[in-house]
């Protein structure tokens, strides 16, 4: 099938583009790339001997939206990465986080239903089960518009936008996947996780301490309940994740469903710092802090729906994710180039075909 990957480029995008290259479908991308480079493109290019059309534009900016489409037509699916993530940058200034977020996927079913595309997977992300004490999280745990922060409430206001696109529409599919904490790198080094700034990140943060650029891992807390007293996450390689998306639209019935992407298995920040330095070769200087407000002791999610329903599982571990990250972050200090790259490649405003 052809499938448009809204934020394509961005971490998870350019990896599940890949994925879904190498499954024999066809990607095109729209990203604006304000948190991602076009060099992500040229490199799933080059790695995929490929051609993967980019328009590069705002979703929503609709009328460019269905150019687009039309001059890639037929388009089967949607995938729906676009958008902004900082949790923390959304609490400060929630406007524009609903502007862009909501604004994203509205728009994106709007030109869906212009263009009769009837089905659509969307970025969730366990971020919706909020402060849920059932562990680990099932996809029918407590979620709530009652979240701490307008990023989580976004992907649950999505959501639940999905689920009646879905009852007022019989032929559509619309799917939400709840992403856990993606981490990792595509094996090859060439493309991986290019945070601008500081890392909000555990795993980037890590990997920018081994690699010399950031000091000392700051450890958020070393008093909570669990076995050693940092907060444990479901740690899921993005190749894992990627592969997800490819069994989500390769299953897609009519109708809205919601799966949860992670391990099961919860890992440790002291756990994971020690499967970096493994990973490294090199120790990692920690310091421990406070606790970061917002944070949850623990999340990990039972991954049996996603099991049984679109036949998929996570086979990496935190020693695969660790080993990728470091090849990734080793082989290029500085992610996929210098912000002067990034504007000259905002610029254009299409990257057809060829680089491959
Ligand atoms: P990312 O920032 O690397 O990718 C998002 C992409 O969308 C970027 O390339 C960005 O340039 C693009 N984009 C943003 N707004 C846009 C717009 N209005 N029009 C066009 N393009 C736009 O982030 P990611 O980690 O790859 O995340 C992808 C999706 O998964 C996001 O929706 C994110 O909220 C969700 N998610 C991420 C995580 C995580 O920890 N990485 C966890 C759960 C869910
Ligand atoms: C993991 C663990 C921290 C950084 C966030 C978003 C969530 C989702 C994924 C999009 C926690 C600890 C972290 C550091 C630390 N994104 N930590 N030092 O908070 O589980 O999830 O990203 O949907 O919405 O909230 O991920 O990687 O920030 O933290 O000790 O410098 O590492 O306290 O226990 P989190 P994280």
């Amino acid at each position: 099938m052809r499938v448009l990957l809204s934020g394509g480029a961005g971490y998870i995008g350019a990896h599940t583009a890949l994925a879904l290259i190498e499954a024999g479908h066809h990607v095109i991308v729209v990203d604006d790339l304000s948190n991602s480079s076009a060099e992500a493109i040229v490199r799933v290019q080059q790695l995929s001997g490929v051609a993967v059309p980019l328009l590069v534009a705002d979703v929503r900016d609709e009328p460019a939206l269905r150019a687009f489409v039309q001059a890639h037509s037929p388009v089967d699916a949607v995938i729906h990465f676009a958008g902004a993530k900082a949790v923390g940058e959304s609490v400060a200034d929630p406007i524009r986080y609903y502007d862009v977020n909501l604004g994203s996927a509205i728009a994106v079913l709007k030109v869906m239903a212009a263009e009769r595309i009837s089905a659509i997977v969307f970025s969730s992300s366990a971020t919706v089960y909020g402060q849920s004490e059932s562990l680990p999280l099932s996809e029918s745990s407590p979620t709530g518009i009652d979240l701490a922060n307008p990023y989580g409430k976004t992907k649950r206001i999505i959501e639940a936008i999905l689920e009646d696109a879905a009852s007022a529409d019989p032929g559509l599919a619309a799917i939400a996947l709840r992403y856990f904490n993606p981490v990792g790198a595509h094996p090859s080094g060439l493309i991986g996780e290019d945070p601008s700034g500081v890392p909000n990140n555990l795993m980037p943060y890590v990997a920018r301490v081994a690699v010399g650029a950031l000091e000392r891992v700051g450890i958020f807390g070393d008093d909570y309940d669990t076995p050693d007293g940092t907060g444990q996450r479901d740690y899921i390689h993005v190749l894992d994740l990627a592969a997800g998306h490819v069994a989500a639209l390769e299953h897609a019935r009519a109708g809205y469903d919601v799966f949860n992407l992670g391990t099961g298995v919860p890992v440790s920040v002291l756990e994971l710092i020690a499967a970096f330095e493994r990973a490294a070769g090199r120790s990692i200087p920690t310091e421990v802090l406070g606790r970061r407000p917002g944070d949850v002791a623990v999340s990990y999610c039972d991954p049996s729906k996603a099991g049984r329903v679109l036949d998929w599982i996570a086979s990496r571990t935190i020693d695969d994710a660790c080993r990728d990250t470091w090849r990734w972050q080793s082989r290029n200090p500085a992610g996929y180039g210098s912000a002067a790259d990034r504007r000259a490649a905002a610029s254009g405003s299409q990257l057809g075909a060829g680089a491959a």
